[in-house]
């Protein structure tokens, strides 16, 4: 089943002057439990796509749709809802909520997608033992390492069970141990899932762990956007 599909969606970003036709008639496919890479250089419009595919921003035209759910017409609410409930983020920073625990970070984040408080509870613990990090669990994001808080960020996009997982530049501000285990955690605890996984890297080093590779240069898809 296809998690997430792009077809000849057009985004453009700023205003007036400055306006930058961001995609360019992009089409994109996505089976749960695959893993993509998304390349390009700086501009080419990666995570105004990864914006576009987690119904952060909306497409000008063209279609986008989450676990076989059309967003184009839906209110912003609804688009919360589903973005809430199908989709999880890994951020370049992991951006966990800093007044929180690694585990009330994980668990905020069930409970913003309906899940149940048993089930919250029981998907937190499994992913922080996964992850290596299940001593950190107690802990506030300030106390932790690049590497842990990267971890906890990988726990908090899956715990909820999305469809659909968007990592933009994950390993950016990692060193090469903690780049490849945490990528290596990812592919396997979203296969695992049954997720879809859209990774958008100019990291060669995570090349291995895609089942394919997408190339996007000037806001256009160059190869790679499956079987549309
Ligand atoms: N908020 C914005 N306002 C105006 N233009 C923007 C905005 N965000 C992005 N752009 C432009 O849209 C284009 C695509 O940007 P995007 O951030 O998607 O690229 P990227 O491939 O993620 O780049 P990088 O590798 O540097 O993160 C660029 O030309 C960029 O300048
Ligand atoms: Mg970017």
């Amino acid at each position: 089943m296809n998690a997430l599909v792009l077809d000849r969606v057009c985004k453009s970003r700023g205003s007036g002057a400055q306006r930058v036709a961001a995609l360019r008639d992009v089409s994109l496919r996505i089976r749960r439990g695959e893993l993509v890479m998304l390349e390009g250089p700086s501009g080419s419009g990666k995570t105004t796509l990864l914006a576009v595919a987690g119904s952060l921003l909306t497409a000008d035209s063209g279609s986008v749709e989450l676990g076989g759910e059309s967003l184009c017409g839906r209110s912003s609410s609804e688009r919360r809802r589903l973005r809430a409930s199908c989709v999880g983020f890994v951020f370049q920073h992991a951006n966990l909520l800093t007044s929180l625990s690694v585990r009330q970070n994980l668990l905020l984040r069930s409970q913003l997608a309906g899940v149940g408080r048993a089930e919250a509870a029981r998907s937190a613990d499994e992913l922080l033992e996964r992850l290596g990090i299940e001593k950190l669990a107690d802990r506030f994001p300030a106390a932790l390492s690049g590497g842990e808080e990267m971890r906890a960020a990988v726990a908090r996009a899956l715990v909820h069970r999305p469809i659909l997982v968007l990592a933009d530049e994950p390993s950016a501000s990692l060193d090469g141990d903690s780049a490849l285990s945490i990528a290596d955690a990812l592919s396997r605890i979203a296969r695992e899932r049954n997720a879809a996984v859209l990774v958008a890297t100019h990291d060669a080093r995570l090349t291995p762990y895609s089942d394919r590779r997408a190339g996007l240069l000037d806001g256009r898809l160059r190869n790679g956007g499956g079987n549309v």
